[in-house]
């Protein structure tokens, strides 16, 4: 842990006075970067009536590499892109039957009573029928995860991302870390919980943290409007303060791959389509409305949540993604503003694997290690709390069930 984190409310307060002194034409890049959000949410807003401000793409032509160059812009722009028809639907449904005899088999919801108190960071949902479920290690979130198809649209995505610059390779866009997260099963009906408009990955480090900084330079000393999201540089190496609710891996997009048919009102992930939001609030933080001490309400060891109060302009973009069939898969940059709706309007369950693109690199092979640890004892993932409702499961995947690729995707076999 860095020495700053030690006294968090101290360093904002700092930090937060030395920004205001030091940004250069403070007043002069907000105002700039405010109109360029306004118009990229009127955009938004015009190309979600016109049809959806969401881009998609065909798997086929990913993995043909047909998607012509207008589109990987749009996708750049917008942060974010549906990949259709990723696995077959014969595959996903025999996925989604036996990830729902999976937490039967396991006898999740008996158990979760014992269990309660755990998981600190969802501990306020007081239910007995989550949606969320903290499994990691059955055989059809492994299958998903190291399937070829999965690999090759990592693969594409990590591209999209500056992953070389000045013979330095930040990381390898063709080699696939396969960080180990859980399972959305939600109900009709559901509204136990949505997730508010956040973006996960660091909140008040964005603006105290050095390493933050320096992804952010261009907005608090060069040109706010050249900064570029998809600039590698800085990304692989920031540090967090340690929290269960902090992911510790590097991630190019986050990610999820659809079981189940869900579209809009079906309790399915809202985003705000703009790849470049990120700069916005962080000068939105050291306006003069603002009170001292506080960054728009950023909290320590959370994901940096996005408020009516302070960032409206921004949630004015706010957008369902499309209906989602099985096998297609949905992509999200790690900075991209995003939410749950609160409610499960539909019918029929809304199932998804979370798989997010984490390439190979120094900080996930370091994480890769503690990881694949936990899959061979059957424990959770260490990044989660350690609810070990797999140990000593004998229907979970083993070692000897995954592919070459997959054992190396887990750290489990060298890349050569
Ligand atoms: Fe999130």
């Amino acid at each position: 842990m860095e020495d700053w984190m030690k006294d968090v409310p101290g360093t904002v307060l700092q930090t937060q006075r030395m920004l205001r002194q030091t940004v250069p034409d403070l007043a002069g890049r907000y105002a700039a970067l405010d109109a360029a959000l306004r118009d990229e949410v009127r955009a938004v807003r015009a190309e979600q009536a016109a049809g959806g401000a969401v881009p998609q793409v065909a798997f086929a032509d990913v993995a043909e590499g047909r998607v012509d160059a207008d589109t990987v812009a749009r996708i750049k722009r917008r942060g974010c892109v549906v990949i259709r028809q990723v696995f077959d639907r014969g595959q996903v449904d025999d996925w989604n039957a036996e990830v729902v005899r999976y937490i039967d088999d396991i006898r999740y919801l008996e158990r979760m009573k014992d269990k309660a108190g755990l998981d600190k960071y969802f501990s306020t949902l007081a239910s007995s029928r989550p949606q969320i479920f903290s499994l990691y290690w059955s055989k059809p979130q492994m299958q998903a995860r190291q399937h070829p198809h999965q690999a090759a649209a990592r693969a594409w995505l990590n591209r999209l991302w500056t992953f070389e610059k000045h013979g330095v390779r930040y990381f390898d866009p063709d080699r696939q870390f396969n960080y180990a997260d859980r399972i959305r099963r939600r109900e009709a009906g559901d509204a136990t919980l949505g997730l508010s408009p956040h973006s996960d990955g660091g909140s008040v480090e964005r603006w105290c943290e050095p390493t933050f900084r320096f992804v952010y330079r261009e907005v608090f000393e060069g040109d706010p409007l050249a900064f570029d999201p998809f600039d590698a540089e800085g990304r692989t190496v920031t540090r967090e303060i340690p929290s269960p609710a902090v992911c510790s891996a590097f991630r190019t997009f986050q990610g999820w791959t659809a079981l189940t048919r869900q579209g809009p009102g079906d309790g399915t992930l809202r985003l705000v389509p703009v790849a470049k939001t990120t700069p916005w609030m962080l000068l939105r933080a050291l306006q003069p409305d603002v009170p001292e001490g506080d960054l728009c309400g950023a909290q320590p060891g959370r994901a940096l949540g996005a408020s009516a109060q302070w960032h409206q302009t921004l949630l004015d973009g706010l957008v369902s993604i499309p209906q989602m069939e099985p096998g297609d898969t949905i992509w999200w940059h790690s900075d991209v503003i995003h939410a749950v709706e609160d409610k499960h309007g539909g019918s029929g369950y809304s199932n998804v694997i979370y798989i997010g693109a984490a390439p190979w690199c120094a900080k996930n092979e370091a994480f890769a290690k503690k990881q694949a640890a936990a899959f061979v004892e059957g424990r959770s993932s260490p990044d989660f709390a350690p609810e070990d409702y797999e140990l000593g499961f004998a229907g979970r995947a083993m070692p000897d069930d995954l592919t070459p690729l997959g054992r190396r995707q887990m750290g489990l076999e060298p890349w050569n």
